[in-house]
């Protein structure tokens, strides 16, 4: 009887199991209802008085080892039943990350730029009074100049307005600042113009703004240049063309060398060799004086540019929609440029 006793140890300790079934079967083979244990307990009572202590302890021992067994592996292999076998040396599967709008990277090349040669963010609100878009701006009411730019006015109140440029938040910058001043303004602005390939109510710009003492038309220029190369590569060139903005006096609009034809002329800069980016002036003295700025004692130059145009131009977009669609497709095809 210890014999068996002895075996059955044995087999306990070189059990085992490879499946959750095999441990259960294990238990109840040895202790269930009907099991080896029960049976040795139930043998117990025909072992000869004087083998009772030791049959006894060598019985206890198999019931803890048994059990202990049971314990040891009953729902490890809980995954394995369900089928999730967990491999750890499978490669990763990344998670399939969203893609910076072209907009916003872009927009952060821009600010990037700009940022080397100390310009600073500053940002405005959407909807804007008057003053701010407009008169402080050297666009007096009735000014003919204010319908270069179709602007949506709130009904109830025609002080409010959904602002048409980010020149506006020049205005605040300098009122709120005393030079010297080197922002930059990017945002979201808004004209009541039809949707076509090449114009959208709603588009982004990005102002720029420079005030001290002996700020020159050359400093301009050499600011535009820097960004130009920065942005289309040391190759380009840019162009001044005299223009008319009422906030700038002089004004200027500029245009790079065409990237695609290397200014050879092409369909897409229209076979002149050249595209036109942004326009751009020095700050007109009323608008100055208008924010509380000194201007016997102080120039300054600014610029605004069009993001959705700087965008096309850098990939070679030709429908200004295709960045409000929010198509995947089109989007996905920019995240790895930048
Ligand atoms: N605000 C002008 C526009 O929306 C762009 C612009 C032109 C901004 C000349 C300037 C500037 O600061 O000097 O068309």
């Amino acid at each position: 009887m210890l014999e068996k006793v002895k075996e059955l140890l044995q087999e306990v300790a070189n059990f085992v199991p490879k499946s959750e079934k095999e441990t259960e079967e294990f238990r109840l083979n040895f202790l269930g209802k009907k099991g080896e244990m029960n049976a040795l307990f139930a043998a117990f009572k025909t072992v000869p008085n004087e083998s009772k202590k030791e049959f006894g302890q060598a019985i206890n021992t198999l019931k803890q080892n048994a059990q202990a067994k049971v314990d040891e592996y009953k729902g490890s292999f809980e995954t394995e039943e369900k089928g999730e076998e967990i491999d750890l040396s499978r490669p990763v599967s990344l998670d399939n990350l969203g893609s910076r709008h072209p907009i916003s990277l872009v927009r952060n090349q821009i600010v990037d730029i700009f940022n080397r040669i100390g310009f600073t963010v500053s940002e405005g609100p959407e909807i804007e009074d008057d003053w701010h878009n407009f008169s402080a701006l050297n666009l007096p009411e009735e000014h003919p100049a204010r319908d270069m730019q179709d602007t949506f006015f709130i009904q109830t109140n025609p002080d409010v307005l959904l602002r048409t440029h980010t020149s506006s938040v020049q205005v605040r910058y300098m009122e709120g600042n005393q030079p010297p001043i080197r922002t930059l303004s990017p945002g979201r602005v808004y004209r009541n113009e039809a949707i076509s390939a090449r114009a959208h109510c709603i588009f982004h710009q990005v102002e720029g703004l420079y005030i001290d003492e002996n700020v020159s038309f050359a400093d301009l220029k050499q600011a535009l240049l820097y960004f130009a190369k920065e942005m289309f590569g040391e190759k380009t060139k840019i162009r001044l063309r005299p223009s008319y903005f009422p906030f700038t006096e002089p004004s200027a609009e500029v245009d790079v060398s065409c990237n695609i034809c290397n200014s050879k002329g092409c369909n897409v800069c229209k076979y002149t060799g050249y595209l036109e980016i942004l326009g751009c002036g020095m700050v007109d003295l009323n608008v100055l004086e208008n924010c509380g700025i000194d201007s016997k004692k102080y120039t300054g130059y600014a610029f605004g540019m069009g993001i959705e145009r700087i965008a096309m131009l850098k990939y070679g977009v030709k429908d200004l929609r295709l960045f409000f669609e929010n198509d995947v497709r089109f989007l996905k095809q920019f995240d790895k440029s930048i």
